[in-house]
């Protein structure tokens, strides 16, 4: 398979010009799999859970739709991150005087999410686990786990920039039996690129790290993003790796059946021999 990888600039809060953008870089090139960055289309540096409310996305939002719309017409896959704004209708209990009335709760709840899209659709969501720094401010830990999406490409998992520092993320999506780990992120700490090398050896599986460029001065919260969106083997060699500072796409051809093999030698199988009941988990 084709695999593409969508480094991007994305202007916060402007959904029309960074969806445009990213797919100025998606329509130059063929793949079968494009994964874009973290918040690829509101930007990452939210101020306040206004801003999180105003450009929160739904199925039925602009950027879902444009890329379900761009996926039926190139016949391939999208993996992309966005901040999902969920309605759930709870309902409360509210004792009054002299009876129980029920109302609803229609207060939405904001998700650090990441969706994969097929020509069919939306086939599944990620919701970030392990939130970093000032995103505790704004959005919802995630509550969907690691889900594996088994697609004709292969078995598809994505995790979201920060997870990579729990390797219990990598570890969950290889045992669901992942072949790729799509990573949307938005690094602005300098371990990632070589620490994902490990993720992919220690899982035999492949990863796609997605990250974004440019800096977002806000508020005098100062973020850099350090770009070098990356390709990592199952055997954890670096298949492409991008600037540290431009919009970019780079295409990698893979064979992610490769990852179906955990052995390391006659002896080792990568996976079955794991001993949970001497752990501490
Ligand atoms: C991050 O999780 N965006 C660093």
């Amino acid at each position: 398979m084709k695999l593409a990888i969508v480094q991007t600039n994305p202007i916060f809060g402007n959904i029309l010009k960074n969806v445009e953008d990213a797919l100025g870089l998606m329509n130059s090139v063929e793949a079968n799999l494009f994964v874009l960055p973290e918040l690829f289309n509101t930007g990452y540096n939210f101020q306040s859970q206004e801003e999180v409310k105003e450009l929160s996305e739904d199925d039925s939002s602009f950027t879902m739709q444009t890329m379900i719309e761009f996926a039926k017409k190139k016949s391939c896959y999208v993996v992309f991150g966005y901040a999902e704004k969920v309605i759930c209708d709870q309902y409360k209990k509210q004792r009054t005087t002299n009876q129980e009335q029920s109302t609803i709760n229609h207060e939405p709840s904001y998700y650090n999410s990441s969706a994969l899209i097929g020509p069919e659709g939306i086939i599944g969501k990620y919701r970030k686990v392990h939130l970093y720094y000032r995103e505790k401010l704004f959005f919802t830990p995630g509550n969907l786990g690691f889900p594996m999406f088994d697609l004709p490409l292969g078995k598809i998992g994505m995790m979201i920039c920060f997870d990579w520092f729990y390797p219990e993320s990598a570890r969950s999506l290889a045992l669901h039996g992942a072949h790729l780990i799509a990573h949307p992120a938005n690094l602005v700490l300098p371990y990632c690129p070589d620490a994902m090398i490990t993720r992919c050896l220690e899982n035999k599986v492949f990863a796609a790290t997605t990250n974004r460029v440019g800096v977002e001065n806000r508020n005098d919260i100062n973020l850099t993003y350090i770009g070098t969106s990356q390709v990592v083997s199952n055997r954890g060699k670096i298949l492409a790796r991008c600037s540290d500072d431009k919009p970019e796409i780079v295409v990698v051809e893979i064979d992610l059946m490769q990852a179906e093999n955990k052995r390391l030698n006659e002896f080792n199988d990568l996976l079955a021999d794991r001993r949970p009941e001497q752990y501490t988990l």
